[in-house]
């Protein structure tokens, strides 16, 4: 334990006010003794008195309301300017040590290799994701999302004839297949474009549907997710970015958006509990699951 930790202001005003207090008794109660020595009650007494015990009248004394008043000018001040609103406070050291923690936590963990990011991702799965989606991240029997197979192609056709919701784009939700024009047959064909050349997937299992999936992707989801799929108009996400889809910053988007989609509620981590090299290597282990399908 350190003792008497000056640097500290709190600690040091605490000292200065317990010198001071201390000195102004020693202060009063000597002068008080000094006047007992010398001084004749002599003072004008209340009306009312019981069985011969009257009350002084004693008016509050000018030098007591002063700092009666004053105070309150201070506290004001205290208030709003000194230590509460201010300055100091303890919400803000906590997150000041976050924030030191987390700068240390990106030197040391800054160059990860690809597998030794989906091994943290892994454990960040275990602890933070598992709960919904299941320890082997295929959502418990539709409870939340199928890890397994999201972000890769098969996932593709699906969202195109379900739809998706809940991720709070300005768009808001994206119509099911049928509700857009496309007809079921067309589906795997919008995927295969949609995943080959403007996803992070890059590749595709029906090379041989790519140009006519292009034809449909430019005639239906450009209205929406513009040419170049990112979603964007002047620079605002109006819904979301396809070109980042199946890869980690698709994730990450996901878990600082959250989703209150068709089948449940996944909550937004956009809060202290994870940082941005942890939201990384957890959507790095997540496409790694679906890779190849
Ligand atoms: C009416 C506007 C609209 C159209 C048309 C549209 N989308 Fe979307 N899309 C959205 C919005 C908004 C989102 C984000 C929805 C959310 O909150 O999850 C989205 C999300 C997506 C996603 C991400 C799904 C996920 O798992 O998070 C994919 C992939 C996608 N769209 C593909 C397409 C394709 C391919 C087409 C063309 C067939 C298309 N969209 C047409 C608005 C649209
Ligand atoms: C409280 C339960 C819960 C927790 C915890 C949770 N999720 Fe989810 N998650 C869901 C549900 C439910 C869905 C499906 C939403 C829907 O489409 O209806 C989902 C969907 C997803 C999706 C697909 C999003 C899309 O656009 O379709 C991803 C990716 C995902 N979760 C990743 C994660 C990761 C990574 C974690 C841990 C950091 C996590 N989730 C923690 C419930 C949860």
């Amino acid at each position: 334990m350190q003792w008497l930790n000056l640097g500290d202001n709190v600690n040091l005003l605490s000292l200065i006010g317990a010198v001071l207090i201390i000195a102004i008794t020693f202060i009063v109660v000597g002068r008080m003794f000094a006047q007992m020595k010398t001084q004749k009650g002599e003072v004008e007494l209340m009306e009312y008195n019981w069985d011969g015990i009257g009350e002084q009248k004693n008016n509050a004394p000018f030098g007591w309301m002063l700092v009666f008043f004053l105070i309150i000018v201070w506290m004001i001040w205290y208030f709003l300017w000194g230590y509460p609103l201010g300055s100091y406070s303890r919400i803000g050291e906590y997150n000041a040590e976050v924030q030191a923690h987390n700068a240390k936590f990106s030197e040391k963990f800054k160059s990860l290799s690809q597998d030794e990011k989906i091994a943290m991702g892994q454990n960040l799965f275990l602890v933070q994701c598992s709960q919904c989606h299941g320890i082997t991240a295929d959502g418990i029997n539709g409870k939340a999302a199928n890890l397994n197979v999201w972000g890769s192609e098969e996932a593709l056709a699906d969202v195109i004839e379900k739809g998706s919701k809940g991720m709070n784009y300005p768009l808001g939700e994206m119509t099911p297949a049928e509700g857009l024009g496309i007809a079921k047959e067309d589906i795997p064909a919008i995927a295969a474009y949609v995943a080959k050349e403007i996803s992070a997937i890059k590749t595709t299992k029906n090379e041989n549907l790519v140009a006519k999936g292009k034809e449909l992707y430019e005639a239906t989801c450009v209205a929406c997710h513009q040419l170049d799929g990112t979603g964007k108009i002047d620079g605002e996400a109006m819904a979301a970015d396809l070109t980042q889809y199946g890869s980690s910053a698709f994730v990450a988007e996901v878990l600082n958006r959250g989703k209150a989609g068709a089948i449940g509620t996944m909550p937004s981590f956009n809060t202290s509990i994870l940082n941005d090299i942890q939201k990384e290597a957890v959507g790095e282990y997540i496409i790694s699951l679906s890779r190849g399908r």
